[in-house]
């Protein structure tokens, strides 16, 4: 077989680190690749004037495969400010490069999954009926839809006369917002179609059905955001019917389910949910099972075929400049754990999968956050693992 050739996409702060302890453990677990090095975020923007270099597209069209660690991003008009003198007043604005990446190459579905580590000492728990404590074993996997509603970037402040003109059209804007001036009106639409939202449905039952999950929850707000909540829904009540008897579908609201995550926890399986709604709710989950430094994703087109894997976790800018990193790097292993899998190197992703686990579990190896101690530099000193230590009491166990 050839080899295979990875795109690597470091971007910012702490993305490059992660990425390259990560690509210690694929190495010493064996996986065969070429890694090739893709530009992307805050520096690109600013010597450039984009973040998401024609070049990099390119090499993800050409390699589909690509690990992410993360990127920079900040507000509109700091953006612009720290664009290059050069290139000011040309009419760039910023956008985030990961997500026109996902709406670029249609990476319409996107899995992040939650699952206790035996032995975190970061692991939810809670007061039992007899007082004692509890700690109920998280395995949840959510389904965000990737490239549309609220993240899909259609967004105006005082917007074009015919777009208010639309909206007057509606008899709530006309009655609620039409003694509003336009200059003072921002508006970011939420839009969802059935096409992408038929598919992300099908992914989370077709996954409910292959890994034996009891039930789906579609995690939105139904009965106020009536239209693309409620087709959501209803989409998944016709398709639980005709496909899927043998799968419960639950149905919860957004808010509710930020309460239940921490009373019930264990009875989730399989969520799906709208953009938003997905990125709140699995940022919710994954502070049961440790928080940003454990939470991995994977964002794909299955027609494609290509997918781009990284933590959900930030550039956290005030641990980048550190000289020996102190994040954790599982979020990223993790990550690249579901590339594996994605690829067919099912084995693999099992035996990386086993190692972060028995690191955990014995407890001798923990980066910071699992010692729960705020970041310094002389953390190392005090006993907290490097980022470094902690890939290599992973690929010692491999
Ligand atoms: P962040 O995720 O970068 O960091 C927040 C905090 O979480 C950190 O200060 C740290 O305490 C903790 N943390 C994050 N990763 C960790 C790790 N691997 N190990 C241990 N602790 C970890 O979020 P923040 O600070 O809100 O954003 C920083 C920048 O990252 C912003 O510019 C933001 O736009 C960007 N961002 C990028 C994302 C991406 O690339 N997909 C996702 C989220 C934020
Ligand atoms: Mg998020």
């Amino acid at each position: 077989m050839m080899k295979r050739t990875i795109v690597t996409l470091p971007g910012d702060g702490i993305g490059r680190v992660v990425l390259e302890e990560t690509i210690r453990v694929l190495d010493a677990a064996g996986f065969d690749a070429n890694y090739v090095e893709g530009d992307i975020g805050w520096e690109f923007w600013k010597n450039e004037g984009n973040p998401l270099p024609e070049r990099t597209i390119k090499l993800l069209a050409k390699h589909k495969v690509a690990l992410f660690g993360a990127i920079t991003s900040k507000p509109k008009d700091a953006a612009a400010e720290a664009l290059d003198p050069a290139l000011r007043n040309n009419g760039l604005v910023y956008s985030s490069p990961i997500v026109n990446l996902r709406q670029y190459f249609n990476l319409d579905i996107c899995m992040r999954p939650c699952h206790t580590y035996k032995g975190n000492p970061l692991n939810f728990i809670r007061r039992a009926a007899n007082g004692g404590i509890e700690e109920p074993v998280v395995d949840v996997i959510i389904f965000r839809q990737n490239t549309e509603g609220l993240y899909s970037g259609i967004e105006w402040s005082d917007p074009p006369e015919e777009v208010y003109q639309a909206l007057m059209t509606h008899p709530k804007f006309a009655k609620n917002f039409a003694n509003t001036p336009k200059k003072e009106i921002s508006i970011s639409s939420r839009i969802f179609t059935k096409k992408a939202t038929e598919r992300i449905l099908r992914a989370a039952f077709d996954y409910a059905k292959q890994y034996g999950y009891k039930s789906v929850t579609v995690c939105e707000k139904p009965n106020v955001i009536r239209e693309t909540s409620g087709m959501m829904y209803k989409m998944a009540q016709q398709m639980q019917k005709s496909y899927f008897h043998d799968i419960e579908l639950w149905n919860t609201n957004i808010d509710a389910q930020m309460m239940w995550l921490t009373k019930n926890p264990e009875n989730y399986g399989v969520i799906v949910a709208g953009n938003l709604f997905g990125d709140i709710i699995s940022d919710g989950f994954a502070g049961l099972i440790g928080g940003l430094g454990f939470a991995c994703s994977a964002q794909f087109n299955p027609d494609s075929g290509i997918g781009v894997f990284e933590p959900t976790h930030g550039s956290a800018p005030k641990y980048a400049g550190y000289p020996l990193s102190i994040v954790n790097p599982i979020a990223m292993i993790e990550s690249a754990c579901m590339m594996l899998n994605f690829i067919n190197e099912n084995e693999l992703s099992e035996k990386i999968r086993r190692a972060v686990s028995q690191v955990i579990e014995e407890g001798n190896v923990r980066t910071y956050d699992m010692m729960k101690m705020h970041g310094s530099p002389d953390l190392v000193k005090k006993g907290a693992a490097s980022t470094s230590e902690m890939a290599g009491a992973v690929i010692a166990k491999l």
